[in-house]
């Protein structure tokens, strides 16, 4: 189908701002933060209400014993390479609305745009709701696009505990999703391209006054606990010199985490330590056990494995000079991706089409498309993010910059899909 009928193509903003709001009231913390945890009762309806917006739209849905959603477009040539395109739904503990979202409920928007738009696709289009893109319930982000593009063995998500005890297995089949999670595993010709809309997070787009960036490549995420195992004891009566607390050295290791990431001697590079588990947490009492997580990103690998290595040998040595037990627990350390130069160029030419103007951005958060990278040619589209704030309640991106996104999106989409 000519791409010329895409001049006719329209966005409507206010359905989609309609729609993300209404998904937003799935949420188990208040408004306006949403709380979305993998397989909860919120996660169910939300999944529920993303269905119901597939089947709107025309697409066949179909869901994976993971619990990742595909609303299928079906082109002329069904047996074609497919075009994905999508993001995840789930949000961590007091999120915003737009994270993860703007990808799925824009990529349907998309499909209703061409649609509108008279537009036919050759190769199928599949609009992806990906499983727990976020590491809230099990401890590893991606789950269902880690598993898609075979970056995690179905045995190894298979077994993943939450802090209840219930597995991975145990909780998707609870939501109704059976069947072999090795079935889950792309092959290599099930997609011909993958395109994720999503919001930037940062603050470059806004800075910069404009419409869309081009994602060049995603940086470089990962993530480790630590456990100090000391002797726990009474606050008051036990001396000094014969303390073991294991909470002292976890918290040099966090300050150290900022100073080697200041000075890694990259812009790029970001040290986190989001959680902290102290054992038994009493105001008089010596802490016995302590955990902490940290998260280690950069977008040269090298940079980013030089501080986690230099973290870890510190953890180590501290926990030799202090007498106490020490426990590492690699959970995920991914290489970056680069965007596929021809997405890039698809989208580039979307923008231009459009009338709208862009520039090049590298991705510091992690997206699902890191993983399908590793099986797709893949690229990002990326729209302002006010203030460059993500992960918290006050995210916002208005509904003219999202419909913006989906316009590119549909416009790539269609010259992929042709
Ligand atoms: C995704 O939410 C990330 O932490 O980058
Ligand atoms: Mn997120
Ligand atoms: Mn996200």
């Amino acid at each position: 189908m000519p791409l010329n009928t895409l001049e006719s193509l329209t966005v409507d903003a206010t359905r989609l701002a309609n729609e993300l709001d209404q998904l937003a009231t799935h949420s188990s913390t208040p408004a306006p933060s949403v709380t979305r945890v993998l397989f909860t009762q919120t996660d169910l309806a939300g999944r529920e209400y993303v269905r119901s917006l597939m089947a709107d739209a025309g697409l066949e849905v179909i869901e994976d014993p993971a619990g990742n959603i595909f609303g299928r477009w079906v082109g002329s040539e069904p047996s074609a390479p497919r075009v994905g395109s999508g993001s995840h739904c789930d949000a961590i503990p007091h999120a915003g609305k737009f994270d993860g979202t703007v990808g799925v409920l824009g990529g349907i928007a998309a499909v209703r745009a061409l649609r509108d738009a008279g537009y036919e696709p050759r190769r199928s289009i599949d609009i992806i709701m990906f499983t727990s893109e976020e590491p809230t319930r099990f401890g590893i982000g991606c789950s269902g696009s880690r598993l898609m593009g075979g970056a995690m063995a179905p045995a190894e998500v298979a077994v993943l505990t939450d802090e209840d005890g219930i597995s991975f297995d145990e909780a998707r089949k609870t939501a109704g999703y059976d069947g072999d999670l090795a079935d889950v595993v792309l092959a290599d010709d099930d997609y011909a391209y993958f395109v994720e809309l999503h919001v930037e997070q940062g603050p470059e787009l806004e800075r910069r006054q404009l419409d869309i960036a081009v994602v060049s490549a995603i940086a470089a995420p990962a993530s480790f606990k630590i456990r100090f195992e000391g002797k726990g004891g009474h606050a008051g009566t036990v001396l000094m010199p014969a303390r073991k607390d294991a909470l002292v050295p976890a918290a040099i290791l966090i300050a150290k985490a900022e100073e080697l990431a200041r000075n890694s001697g990259s812009n790029d590079t970001v040290a986190t330590v989001g959680m902290v588990d102290v054992h038994p947490s009493a105001v008089n009492s010596i802490p016995r056990e302590v955990t902490i997580s940290f998260d280690v990103r950069d977008t040269d690998l090298a940079t980013r494995e030089r501080i986690v290595d230099a973290l870890i040998d510190e953890a180590k040595s501290l926990a030799e000079a202090r007498g106490l037990g020490f426990k590492l627990d690699m959970i995920n350390s991914d290489p970056p991706i680069a965007a596929a130069p021809e997405i890039k160029q698809a989208i580039e030419e979307s923008c231009d089409a459009a009338g709208l103007s862009r520039c090049e951005l590298v991705s510091r958060a992690y997206h699902d498309a890191l993983f399908m990278a590793r099986k797709v040619p893949t690229g990002m589209i990326f729209v302002p993010s006010k203030d460059g704030i993500s992960h918290r309640p006050d995210e916002y991106t208005s509904p003219e910059e999202n419909a913006r996104g989906v316009d590119v999106l549909a416009r790539t989409l269609a010259k992929l899909a042709c």
